[in-house]
C-alpha cells in the first residue's frame, strides 16, 4: 500500500481507489494474434510496407532497431521507477486534481468515467520543442530526471516523426504531411505507474480508450498489462526488450479519413507485480483545425468526420464507455456529430 499515491494528507486512504468496475471484465486471450514488430534496419521500403500493413490490420505494431540507444531507454525506466519510489511527502508538491496543469500527478484517468476509479498513479508532463525552459515545472527530483526524461523525449519524438514520414510515403502522400501543427504541440508524456492490485480481476489500471492525439510510442516496461482490441477481443501484448510499441490516434484516424484506425486498448493490473510504462504523445498544437485532408476524400469517399480544432476535440470527446467490453468500441464518428 505504501507506494499509493493519494499525496495530500487531505487525500482519501489508499483503500478508496478500489471502486470496482460494474461488470465482469473480459478477460484478454494469450497472444493468440500478436502484434507485428518492425525492424526499422530493414530498408526503407521493407519498412514503409510493414508499417502501412500493420497499421491497417491492427493499429498498433512494435518497433526495435529504431535507433534509441539502449541505454536511454534504461535510463528512463530507471528514474521513472525511482521518482515512483520516493516517499509520498517528496512527492505531494506535484500532486493537482486540476486537469488542465500541464505537469502534475494524479491518480486513475482523466477520462470521465461517471466516478469508476482506476488503478494508476500518473505522472503527467508536457515537453515543448524547442523545450527552452518548457522543463521548469518538471519534478527536481530524483536529480537526473529531468536531463533523462528531455533526452529520451527528444529522440522518441524523432522515432515518431520517422514513423509518420514513412508512414506518409507508404500511404503516397508528402513525406512531410504531418510536419507542422499537426505534430507541432506539446509531447505529452503519461508516465504510468499500476502498483500491484489486490483485486485485478475486477479492476482496470486504464478503462479501453482510444489515444486521443496523432501517434503514441510506449515504453512497455518489462511486465505484461496492455491489451489491444483486435476482431472482437483483447489480445495480450507481451513487452519486447528494447521495443516501442507504437498506435495511430485519433488525428491519424481523422486526418486519413478512417483508412487508418485508432484501435482500443486498456491495462490489466496484477496482484504481484507493480508496472512503470511511459506512453509518449505526439500532439497537435490546441488551434490546429483538423479534418479528412483532401487526399483522403473523393467523390465515392466523403468525408466520415468533421473538421474541429484540436483544443475541441480534446474537450469533447472525453467519454469511455464504463464496463466496456470491445463490442462497444469507441464510435468516433457519432461523438464528432455532437461537436
Ligand atoms: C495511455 C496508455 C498504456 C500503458 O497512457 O494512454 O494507454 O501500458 N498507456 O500504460
Ligand atoms: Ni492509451
Amino acid at each position: 500500500m505504501e507506494n499509493m499515491l493519494h499525496l495530500a494528507p487531505s487525500q482519501a486512504l489508499p483503500m478508496d481507489r478500489t471502486i470496482f468496475l460494474r461488470e465482469q471484465l473480459p478477460q484478454a486471450i494469450s497472444a493468440a494474434a500478436s502484434l507485428p514488430v518492425i525492424d526499422m534496419s530493414r530498408s526503407s521500403d521493407e519498412v514503409r510496407r510493414a508499417i502501412l500493413d500493420a497499421g491497417m490490420e491492427f493499429g498498433f505494431f512494435l518497433v526495435v532497431n529504431h535507433g534509441i540507444p539502449e541505454e536511454v531507454m534504461r535510463d528512463m525506466a530507471e528514474v521513472c521507477e525511482e521518482f515512483f519510489q520516493l516517499p509520498a511527502a517528496d512527492k505531494a508538491y506535484m500532486y493537482s486534481e486540476d486537469r488542465h496543469k500541464p505537469n502534475r500527478i494524479f491518480s486513475g484517468t482523466t477520462y470521465e468515467t461517471g466516478g469508476e476509479k482506476y488503478w494508476r498513479d500518473c505522472l503527467r508532463l508536457a515537453c515543448p520543442f524547442p523545450v527552452g525552459d518548457g522543463t521548469r515545472d518538471w519534478p527536481h527530483t530524483p536529480q537526473r530526471l529531468r536531463g533523462v526524461i528531455e533526452h529520451f523525449t527528444t529522440l522518441t519524438r524523432g522515432v515518431g516523426m520517422e514513423l509518420l514520414q514513412l508512414l506518409s510515403e507508404a500511404m503516397g502522400i508528402r513525406p512531410d504531411y504531418f510536419e507542422g501543427d499537426i505534430s507541432s504541440g506539446d509531447v505529452v508524456l503519461n508516465i504510468n505507474h499500476y502498483p500491484p492490485c489486490p483485486n485485478p480481476e475486477k479492476t482496470l489500471g486504464l478503462p479501453p480508450h482510444c489515444d486521443r492525439n496523432l501517434i503514441t510510442l510506449l515504453l512497455p516496461g518489462s511486465v505484461y498489462g496492455l491489451d489491444v482490441a483486435y476482431k472482437g477481443e483483447w489480445i495480450k501484448v507481451e513487452p519486447m526488450p528494447g521495443a516501442f510499441i507504437v498506435n495511430f490516434g485519433q488525428q491519424l484516424e481523422v486526418v486519413t479519413n478512417g483508412l487508418l484506425k485508432s484501435i482500443e486498448h486498456r491495462v490489466v493490473t496484477s496482484s504481484t507485480l507493480a508496472r512503470t510504462a511511459v506512453a509518449t504523445f505526439i500532439m497537435p498544437t490546441p488551434d490546429c483545425l483538423i479534418g479528412p485532408a483532401k487526399e483522403f476524400v473523393a467523390e465515392d469517399k466523403p468525408p466520415c468526420y468533421r473538421t474541429v480544432r484540436f483544443r475541441d476535440f480534446m474537450r469533447i470527446y472525453n467519454v469511455v464507455k464504463l464496463g466496456s467490453s470491445v463490442n462497444l468500441t469507441t464510435d468516433l464518428k457519432n461523438v464528432q456529430k455532437e461537436i
